[in-house]
């Protein structure tokens, strides 16, 4: 078999660009150059798409840009006889067998890039769009969860334009159905972008806002003291879960600057949980996870309450944090799988689903 061609996908309008080219620049360096040949194709905090043959350095840093050979855009209608791909700005297509969408929150996690490579009937890695814009939604999310008996912690949803035009009486609600501190999340958002922490009904409201700034649609949910544990799930026909890690922040709460930017913050693998809360966790996970109608990857992360030793599911990432010392490949090296194999394993099970569902389309 030839070299395969992968296009390495990041960047993207979403809050989380730059945790996008730290992923992106660390599967660019631990990719197999023999096996692959990879188009990177970075898209800007503004939308527009660029091939460029920048160094994953220079990802990291931002500057990428600099090294753009041309402009490009998924050709979604192949012309005749030609196979779908990445059209550039001179007309030309790179022909393209999978691709690997390192890109985290909206526009990359949510569905739309999912779709787009659905219409262009380009293969891609992790999952399709009904799965990772159900696990993008908090709000949606929830709904799901609650059908599934899946536990979560006691929440309440509301939109921006309810909050406006009766906002007494929504503070009402929350604080008759949940207890502070409340945490206060934009429902399509990821790495805590817009989360804010009350005490107080000032609080409430003023993390309403913030979370409004980000989104039409937020969640408010009743705060725990918790241990936060994650596992990885790898699907490929089969629903693999992980040993758990334990993600420990530097501050009150697992913010974006504790997550990215403090020192501080550590993960321990594998977390010290007891096997009856690893076989629980698993099995939530597993159920979670088919629930969403899941592929591929995803990491999912659970709370368990310090106070009542209660295991709630917080939330599944599709597309989560993917630098080498991420949680994500380190669960996985935990459990027997090295960060390249990974990536390997992850391109081959696209391409495997995408064949079999060709075939399907056929029958
Ligand atoms: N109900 C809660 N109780 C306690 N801590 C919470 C709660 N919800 C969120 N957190 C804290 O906020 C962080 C971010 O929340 P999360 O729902 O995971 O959002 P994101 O999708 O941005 O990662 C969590 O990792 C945790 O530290
Ligand atoms: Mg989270």
């Amino acid at each position: 078999m030839g070299k395969i061609n992968v296009g390495l996908i990041f960047g993207s309008k979403s809050g989380e660009h730059d945790v996008s080219l730290k992923s992106a620049a660390s599967v660019y360096r631990a990719m197999d150059k023999e096996k692959y040949n990879i188009y990177l194709i970075g898209i800007t905090k503004e939308g527009r798409w660029a091939y460029c043959n920048c160094s994953p350095e220079s990802m990291e840093s931002g500057d990428w840009l600099d090294y753009e050979i041309k402009g490009a855009k998924i050709n979604i209608i192949p012309s005749s006889g030609r196979r779908t791909g990445i059209e550039l700005s001179d007309g030309s297509l790179l022909e393209i067998d999978v691709c690997l969408p390192v890109l985290h929150g909206p526009y990359g996690e949510d569905g739309s890039i999912q779709g787009l490579l659905e219409m262009a009937e380009i293969p891609y890695v992790g999952c399709k769009v009904l799965a990772s814009s159900l696990a993008m939604d908090k709000a949606m999310f929830k709904k799901i969860m609650v059908f599934e008996g899946i536990p979560q912690v006691d929440y309440e949803c509301t939109t921006k334009n309810e909050f406006e035009r009766n906002k007494d009486a929504i503070v009402e609600r929350i604080e008759s159905n949940l207890t502070y501190p409340l945490f206060i999340k934009p429902a399509n958002l990821g790495s805590s972008v817009g989360i804010s922490k009350a005490d107080t009904r000032d609080e409430l409201i003023e993390g309403m806002e913030i979370a409004f700034s980000f989104d039409k649609k937020i969640v408010i949910e009743k705060g725990l003291d918790v241990r936060e544990i994650e596992v990885a799930v790898l699907e490929d026909g089969d629903i693999k879960v992980s040993a758990p890690g334990e993600a420990i922040s530097c501050a009150d709460f697992y913010s974006y600057d504790a997550k990215y930017l403090a020192k501080e913050s550590e993960t321990i693998i594998p977390a010290n949980v007891n096997p009856d809360q690893i076989s629980i966790i698993s099995d939530l996970a597993k159920k979670a996870f088919k629930a969403i109608d899941g592929n591929g990857i995803s990491r999912i992360d659970f709370f368990i309450e310090n106070e009542t030793g209660n295991i709630y599911l917080n939330e599944i990432n599709t597309m989560p944090g993917f630098t080498k010392s991420s949680m994500y490949p380190k669960l996985w090296e935990a459990t027997g799988i090295a960060y390249t194999d990974l990536i390997d394993k992850l391109i081959s099970v696209a391409m495997e689903n995408h064949a079999k569902s060709s075939a399907y389309a056929c029958c």
